[in-house]
């Protein structure tokens, strides 16, 4: 067998070959007919001519409608038709499985994504879908190489854990008392693990642990978040990739995510060109502009303090008034990013108010060493930080932040024995792949989105 990519790039007129889909498209003629036949390989079809001198030509035409399944068999040849290089005369051909035309949910004619939302049984076979799950193997593979190559180690974090990374408190529970029977207080010293448990909202604690033995490494994996947040950059269930790095400061976890972010994008244009031309023909006509645009210009770096004076001078009316203290909205990241700069944007060193415990301490007292990095369209896609490397320190942010000691005391200890400073960051994967794409709602980058309301398929 076959694939399609395959042979556009690589088949040679004459040969005979064997290849297998579904059929997205049928042009029926009297004496030979046209299918177009997609395998998932990549974006194009396979013109495959069923000539009428085929046995049981009519039967076998009426059994192939749009996304009935087959195996054909054929010769090579090239293509007569405009925009087809090489097209399979069939000499045989099975049909494995035919998609009744009166039912079948994908026909021919375009499809709102809000439609292709609530069949994501058959959203994959789709141009789109297909072209964006394509993007997503890409770029994941892109992640790995990009750190396997500077010898960072991969990390399986827990998804199961005790603590709150973020002490945000957005977290699922995980259970296993039967719901149902419970009354009054709850004894969690009775539940699976003894004690309250929940869905990971970020690996990056368990990242560090492993950091302070093995220097660099990464986590790449599924994170929760039940923050009720209906937006079109917001999953319950998100990927993300949080590197972490000893003996590296916040300039260095600059470097590492600008040059990170970079690789990722030359991986794409690289190895899914016929998909990002397809992004943007159909999807958002700056998409391989924003791709050059990330490749070959440096990003812009600017304090928290810095940011707050632009927007103050910006003299645009946001729909949340700027002042500093106060953390930036999607609307003013997306004003830096998207109209100012119009580049990614690094902003670092906000108020410790309004960041996570673990971030450091500057010396003014009033920020941490915190970094976010804001694209046009989406806003934040990285959030990261070097992180409180000082016991004393660590231990006063856990107070104000009502953290207890006792939660945590594993991550103390790497600070009191042969604690280094050392920084990291998260990226949300769909994130990124939403920006490469120019998909404009994240529902439609992930394959089976989970959102407020709905964790369907
Ligand atoms: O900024 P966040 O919350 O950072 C952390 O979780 C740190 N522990 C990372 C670290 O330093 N190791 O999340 C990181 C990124 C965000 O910038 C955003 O791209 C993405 O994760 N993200 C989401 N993506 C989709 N849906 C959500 N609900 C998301 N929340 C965060
Ligand atoms: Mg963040």
């Amino acid at each position: 067998m076959r694939r399609i990519a395959e042979i556009i790039r690589r088949g040679k007129p004459g040969e005979e070959l064997t290849v297998a889909g579904w059929v997205r498209t049928k042009r029926e003629l009297k004496e030979f007919s046209f299918l177009e036949v997609n395998d998932g390989s990549c974006l194009s079809n396979l013109q495959i001519i069923l000539e009428s001198n085929l046995g049981e030509y009519e039967t076998l035409l009426k059994r192939l409608n749009t996304g009935a399944s087959l195996q054909v068999t054929g010769i090579l040849s090239t293509s007569p038709s405009k925009g087809q290089n090489l097209e399979l005369k069939a000499t045989s051909l099975i049909v494995y499985g035919e998609a009744d035309p009166q039912d079948y949910p994908l026909q021919k004619k375009r499809h709102s994504f809000e439609f292709l939302r609530t069949i994501g049984h058959l959203r994959p076979r789709t141009n789109t879908i297909g072209a964006v799950m394509r993007v997503r193997n890409t770029a994941a593979n892109a992640i790995h190489k990009f750190f396997q190559e500077r010898g960072f180690l991969w990390i399986q974090s827990p998804i199961i854990t005790a603590s709150d990374c973020e002490g945000a408190g957005e977290m699922f529970n995980v259970t296993s008392l039967d719901l149902e029977r419970l009354t009054g207080k709850i004894d969690y010293s009775q539940d699976f693990f003894g004690k309250k448990a929940y869905l990971t909202v970020s690996g990056q604690l368990e990242a560090e642990v492993m950091a302070m033995a093995f220097s660099n490494v990464y986590t790449f994996g599924p994170t929760f978040r039940a923050e009720n947040s209906n937006t079109s950059r917001h999953l319950a269930e998100f990927w993300m990739v949080e590197p972490e790095m000893a003996f590296c400061d916040i300039y260095g976890d600059q470097d590492l995510a600008e040059s990170f972010l970079k690789e990722i994008f030359k991986s794409v244009l690289e190895n899914c060109q016929e998909d990002m031309e397809f992004f943007n023909e159909r999807i958002d006509q700056s998409v391989l502009a924003t791709a050059e645009n990330i490749i070959n210009h440096q990003f812009a770096r600017i304090t928290y303090t810095e940011a707050v004076e632009l927007l103050l001078k910006s003299n645009k009316t946001f729909e949340y008034p700027v002042e500093w203290g106060v953390d930036l909205q999607s609307e003013h990241e997306r004003y830096l990013a998207e109209e100012l700069f119009k580049k990614p944007v690094i902003v670092t060193n906000y108020p410790k108010g309004i960041k996570a415990f673990y971030m450091r301490l500057n010396d003014d007292d009033q920020t941490v060493a915190a970094m976010d990095i804001l694209v046009p369209k989406i806003g934040e896609i990285i959030g990261g930080s070097q992180r409180e490397e000082r016991l004393d320190i660590l231990e006063k942010r856990m107070l104000a932040n009502d953290i207890p000691a006792s939660e945590l005391w594993w991550y103390l200890d790497l600070r009191r024995y042969g604690t280094v400073p050392h920084a990291g960051f998260g990226l949300g994967f769909e994130r990124l792949i939403q920006l490469i794409t120019g998909m404009a709602n994240i529902r439609d980058v992930i394959p089976f989105p989970r959102t407020p309301g709905n964790a369907e398929f």
